[in-house]
């Protein structure tokens, strides 16, 4: 790793002037007040791989376990700061400090974390800067620089996460660490993938045997949803799934899901569409990822009601698809007239060719605008009714049938028709 240039030398070159100018603030003020700050977390990994970083996180470290320490500091730089906004979060000890020309700083007191239960939200209890970042998911992101005090802008690293930088590796700090925290699983692979890094391999034993026991199999939520998300929206997606799949780690979604033929295929074709949705990408993928396991898989991760009724709606159709024969635009449109889009998509990305592009050509068909409308039956005389409606959808069966291609022959088609 290039740690030649000295920690000063970083944050002079990769942190904004307005970065710079907050961390001097926190600086001074950590030393009147005679507690000492580190900029912790990503930041300090991203500034040691030669990256930008301007998601600061600081940690304050009180006299021995003095908790609320983070909130004194920030009460204190808001202060001498009239412009800076302060936020106390007492309960959590942390703060926020944001500047009017948007510039956020976090700081948060040092902690250390008890897992009650694996998986359970921590209890938490202030701590010394070690144990604060002994907590932390990899040693790569357990690094620390002190911004005050004897150590002022010395790199912190009890882990060895400098070397695992310069060796490109994602590495845990101790055996238990996706036992406590299921989560980490996919943090691992994300930082892995984003960063071009490696999984260590005794790390991916812990996460082979923290899986395996089925300890997961019950433990899903919010985190977990956003995680899967995280990699989900990625570039890397697909590569993201295959390190899972191959670290048998899709078990955390559900026991019964791999990364099969079937399943790629579907994910694939679907992300090649390129149809205007109001879905996003990532949302899709993770329904289909749950349409090839049992219902049950859904209810690990919440979902919002939209969500859950695609789902439902296209698994309940799903046994009946291999007996529809026609497959033309508007004997699709008999059975999904009400459909969305994405609920046409991730039905069609459960079918093979040629099934699927036979959807996907009714669902380009049924986004064109429509030849007739209520306006146009008024014209020729309807009164607005059930047959109004019927004659509507009569005439856009006939358009998706294409044997209607401009207004005008749709109008004549009426008259003929109905009057
Ligand atoms: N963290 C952790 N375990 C988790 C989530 C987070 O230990 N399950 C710690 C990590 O030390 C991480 C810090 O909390 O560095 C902040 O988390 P987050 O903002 O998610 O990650 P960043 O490292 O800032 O990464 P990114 O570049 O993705 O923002």
């Amino acid at each position: 790793l290039p740690l030649f240039r000295s920690v000063d030398e970083r944050l002079e070159r990769q942190l904004s002037p307005r970065a710079r100018e907050a961390l001097l603030q926190v600086s001074k003020s950590a030393d009147a007040l005679g507690l000492v700050a580190y900029l912790v977390g990503g930041a300090v990994r991203d500034l040691l791989l030669d990256r930008t970083s301007e998601d600061l996180d600081v940690v304050v470290e009180g006299r021995t376990g003095e908790a609320g320490v983070a909130v004194q500091l920030a009460r204190r730089i808001a202060e001498e700061d009239i412009t800076v906004r302060f936020e106390a979060f007492e309960k959590y000890q942390t703060a926020s400090l944001s500047w009017p020309d948007g510039f956020v700083l976090d700081l948060a007191t040092a902690r250390t974390e008890f897992y009650p239960r694996p998986g359970a939200n921590p209890e938490v209890e202030s701590a010394s800067i070690r144990l604060d970042l002994y907590r932390r998911d990899f040693t790569i992101n357990a690094l620390a620089i002190c911004l005050n005090g004897p150590r002022a802008w010395q790199l912190i690293d009890f882990f060895g996460g400098a070397i695992d930088l310069s060796n490109r590796l994602v590495r845990v700090l101790h055996p238990n660490s996706f036992i406590e925290d299921p989560t980490r699983i996919f943090r691992a692979v994300r930082f892995a993938l984003k960063l071009g890094f490696t999984i260590a391999p005794q790390t991916e034993t812990f996460i082979v045997r923290s899986v395996s026991g089925g300890l997961h199999d019950l433990y899903g939520g919010e985190r977990l949803r956003t995680e899967l998300l995280y990699l989900l929206a990625a570039p890397f997606w697909l590569e993201a799934l295959l390190c899972l799949d191959r670290l048998q780690a899709l078990r955390c979604i559900h026991p019964q899901l791999h990364l099969d033929n079937r399943l790629r295929s579907g994910l694939e074709w679907l992300s090649g569409i390129s149809l205007p949705l109001k879905v996003p990408a990532a949302q899709l993928r993770l329904e289909r990822l749950l349409l090839a396991v049992g219902p049950e898989a859904a209810w690990k991760l919440p979902l919002d009601g939209a969500a859950r009724q695609r789902i439902e709606k296209v698994r309940s159709l799903c046994p009946e698809l291999p007996r529809w024969a026609d497959r033309s635009a508007p004997a699709l449109h008999r059975q999904l007239a009400d459909w969305s889009p994405e609920a046409v998509l991730l039905l069609a990305s459960l079918e093979e060719e040629p099934q699927r592009e036979h959807l996907l050509l009714y669902l380009g068909l049924r986004e064109q605008p429509r030849l007739l409308n209520g306006k146009d039956l008024k014209e020729l005389g309807f009164k607005a009714g059930p047959t109004f409606r019927a004659i509507l959808e009569a005439a856009f069966a006939a358009q998706l049938a294409g044997t209607l291609q401009t207004r005008e022959e749709a109008i004549d088609w009426v008259r003929e028709r109905y009057l």
